[in-house]
């Protein structure tokens, strides 16, 4: 494997493969699968979870991880093409990254998206850029629009859980945070889920459409799985029958790139935080799904989150088993 960057190019049958192999890593380790092996991983934009479980990850496979951001003690990164670099960043991305990629034998590359141009970002403008500097495998660790490491751990947390794949119901559901947030985990939730064969329902406010290209790949997806993709904002014919609502919040497509006007847009829908009451006609053992990290109180009531619905804690150890997966078979002895 030579790139982790989209679910969308690899088939289901390569995915469920993928979680096969990470499901028999935790039950029976591997632990020189990987020795002498170095991934680098690279945070433009912060992390808990991405971080941590690549960290693991690794040396639970007898290798091991060095990790570069801007927070820590480095000269300063310019990223901006053809600047020129009299101001107080000592060092330019073209050099950092084939450096920080000379190290090891794959890279982990994380830089969400600007949040500026919507057509930017849809084309994963800056991550393209990125990866242009590197000649190692590498994995996208959240760009613009994709989070793949994400979506391999949830599906994998939806079979742990036996949740059903064909005709099984996924909401994916816009919710309430003070911030615009990027598009990439709910783009990589939907297109998973569609690809998985699940019934998707895209849940928002009017103003949060998900892009058409992103319905449309989903689209593409439930057809050659036997799922479906449609998009409501009613939120009881929604989440009635459902078998999983993933909540996410995301920028408001309508002003992309307007901070303000979204806020004022997004204020209007405090109350979309996720509460028992979203479960009263929906499958008696319908799951509560959320990538973390997830604000309490304001995407989703304690009661959720403390309760028997909530999966979010083994979704997200389920980060590790699939990205150990995933660096097996980039790195490990073919
Ligand atoms: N879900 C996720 O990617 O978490 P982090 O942002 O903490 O890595």
């Amino acid at each position: 494997m030579k790139a982790f960057n989209d679910l969308a190019d690899f088939s289901a049958e390569e995915i469920r493969a993928l979680i096969d192999l990470a499901s028999r890593l935790d039950t029976h380790p591997e632990p020189d699968a990987l020795k002498g092996k170095v991934l680098s991983l690279l945070f433009l934009s912060p992390s808990l979870r991405t971080l941590a479980s690549f960290q693991a990850a690794m040396v639970r496979l007898g290798g091991g991880s060095f990790v570069i951001s801007p927070d820590m003690s480095i000269h300063g990164i310019e990223t901006r093409p053809g600047i020129v670099m009299d101001g107080a960043a000592a060092e330019h991305i073209r050099e950092a990254i084939p450096v920080i990629a000379s190290y090891g034998d794959a890279i982990g590359i994380r830089a969400f998206a600007e949040r500026k141009n919507i057509a930017a970002d849809m084309a994963e403008k800056e991550f393209s850029s990125l990866i242009e500097l590197v000649d190692k495998p590498y994995i996208n660790m959240e760009s613009a629009m994709n989070h793949p490491c994400q979506s391999l751990a949830d599906w994998k947390t939806m079979d742990d859980f036996s949740v059903p794949a064909n005709a099984g119901k996924f909401v994916l559901s816009w919710a309430y945070h003070p911030r615009a947030l990027p598009l990439a985990v709910p783009a990589a939730t939907l297109h998973m889920a569609a690809m998985r064969g699940m019934d998707v329902t895209v849940l928002r406010p009017e103003g949060f459409e998900l892009p058409p290209q992103l319905m449309q790949k989903a689209a593409a997806a439930a057809e050659a799985s036997g799922g479906s993709v449609t998009e409501t904002d009613q939120r009881s014919q929604a989440v009635e029958g459902a078998h999983i609502i993933y909540a996410k919040s995301w920028s408001s497509t309508r002003h992309y790139g307007d901070k303000l006007a979204d806020q004022k847009l997004r204020e209007q829908y405090l109350d979309w935080c996720v509460d028992n009451t979203w479960f009263e006609t929906s499958q008696d053992d319908c799951r509560f799904m959320h990538c973390l990290p997830v604000r309490r109180g304001v995407v989703v009531a304690d009661e959720i989150l403390d309760g028997p619905r909530s999966i979010v804690i083994p979704e997200a150890r389920n980060r590790m088993l699939a990205q150990m997966a995933v660096l097996h078979q980039m790195l490990g002895k073919k």
